[in-house]
């Protein structure tokens, strides 16, 4: 059962029995605070990570069986993209075999193999190949294994940039391996509106949490999720369990594993790092940010950005997404106010930008803000309250993937004016672009019907269509 409700113990009974035909037509906002805390009730269940023995983690047939493969875009505006898998043998080949789905035409890309040790762990021989010059909307098949054991794929490139493209994105953040993570992951993939590239906002196999970081499980998340990222592109974000700095076994290298594993397009938007990029991709421009690099004034990061926003033209892309790893707007007692640092610096820059949404993760919940700012404040002013700001994003928080450290269920109270909606329960989110000035935004918990939607929005583009689309009072 699910029953939305919020604290209202400002509210006379009088004033709730009056608005209550008002409070439900506006979706249940309350008029009290900002928004709603679900009390959506729960099975109380430890999260726990599936044993290694796992059907999810089973490792393919064959000798050197290429494992762990997976998809990324490969350049710019999505006419490339980078196949990486593992082979666990020997190194076989690193070439990648492709062909459109109406073409016997097979092509060849050739990519490179490279290996790792991390402490007493020796990776297997991880393969990256980028194919460029695709065409657009076009169904591809992909082999990988040629010479030992041959794997097939398959994977559809988006439609050509363009301010109209409809396209759908699938939000996950914070995965693990737990059996909770297989039921995001399933739900993801079950979903009807089918989503066609996953944002993952951070935090991908929790590796870090076993002793010695053991990289096995770096492994055994590449096999899990190999059953979606083969197929279709997850946009890659850098967590906190990416960077695997574990001087005490004499890892001095940060992000070491995460680098090794999951190439990006970084160079191709003129970044130095892959921790900090940009993709066009249908009527989206993706920003992808490092709460975990440097960000300060004169940082590469920082020059980055700096030049980044104003390149991006929204007669071209009219949504500018924004995903990075440790959210700014959180109002749950779990990692409260790790992102204020990022926030004071880069904040402005959102407003002045007109950025449509922000996503992030870090906090094992579900968050979505009212488009709000706090960027008024100076030294001397006072001025440090989150004020409403139809130039700034809609503030999601979508750290609810299932890991094996457990939902983040503890709250500020009361409930912050600015925060729409919050839940702590395990979960994904589609952004559904329609066209310029309309995206359908929808949240699913795990416990629900693969079609049930526990949280919604229209988005209103913030160029073309930049009226009020909050949902709260
Ligand atoms: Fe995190």
């Amino acid at each position: 059962m699910v029953v939305l409700g919020s604290s209202s113990s400002c509210c006379s009974v009088a004033i709730v029995g009056a608005v209550l035909v008002l409070v439900l037509v506006l979706n249940g906002a309350d008029l009290c605070n900002g928004g709603k805390t679900s009390t959506f009730v729960r099975k109380v269940e430890k999260t726990v990570d599936m044993p290694p023995d796992s059907d999810v983690f089973r490792v393919p047939p064959g000798y050197n069986a290429p494992q762990q493969v997976h998809i990324t875009q490969g350049d710019h505006v999505g006419k490339g993209v980078i196949v990486s898998w593992v082979t666990p043998d020997e190194p076989g080949s690193s070439e990648v075999l492709y062909w459109s789905e109406n073409s016997e035409h097979k092509q060849k890309a050739k990519g490179k193999v490279n290996r790792y040790k991390f402490y007493n762990y020796t990776s297997g021989y991880i393969h990256h190949c980028t194919i460029n010059n695709l065409m657009y909307n076009t169904k591809y098949y992909y082999e990988v294994g040629a010479g030992h054991t041959v794997r097939q794929f398959w994977f559809i490139t988006p439609p050509e940039v363009g301010p109209d493209v409809p396209y759908t994105f699938g939000l996950i953040g914070d995965l693990g391996q737990s059996f909770d993570s297989n039921r995001t992951l399933t739900h993801y993939e079950n979903n009807p509106q089918k989503g066609q590239t996953v944002l993952f906002v951070g935090d991908l196999s929790y590796a870090d949490n076993y002793p010695n970081h053991d990289n096995v499980r770096w492994d055994t998340w590449g096999r899990f999720v190999e059953r979606s990222v083969a197929y279709q592109p997850w946009i890659w974000t850098a967590g906190n369990h990416e960077i695997d700095f574990a001087p005490e076994i004499g890892e001095n290298q940060p992000f070491k594993p995460f680098k090794n594993r999951y190439h990006v397009p970084y160079r191709a938007s003129n970044s130095t790092a892959p921790f900090w990029y940009s993709i066009k991709r249908a009527s989206a421009y993706i920003i992808v940010l490092s709460s975990y690099s440097a960000y300060g004034k004169y940082t590469p990061q920082y020059k980055w950005l700096e030049q980044e926003l104003p390149k991006v033209n929204r007669t071209e892309t009219p949504w500018l997404i924004v995903l990075m790893h440790s959210p700014w707007y959180n109002s749950y007692n779990y990692h409260y106010m790790e992102g204020e640092t990022m926030r004071v610096m880069y904040e402005q820059w959102f407003v002045t930008y007109k950025v449509d949404v922000v996503f992030a993760g870090h906090v094992h919940a579900y968050e979505r803000s009212e488009r709000v700012s706090n960027i008024a404040y100076n030294i001397v002013n006072g001025l440090c309250v989150p004020v409403d700001d139809q130039s700034a994003p809609v503030y999601i928080t979508i750290g609810d993937g299932g890991n094996l450290e457990g939902l983040a269920t503890n709250m500020t109270e009361p409930q912050p004016k600015y925060s729409a909606y919050r839940e702590a329960s395990f979960g994904h989110a589609i952004f559904d672009i329609k066209n310029r000035t309309h995206a359908y935004y929808n949240w699913h918990r795990n416990q629900d019907g693969y079609a049930v939607e526990a949280d919604s929005m229209w988005f209103f583009n913030r160029i073309w269509h930049p009226v009020d689309d909050s949902t709260s009072v």
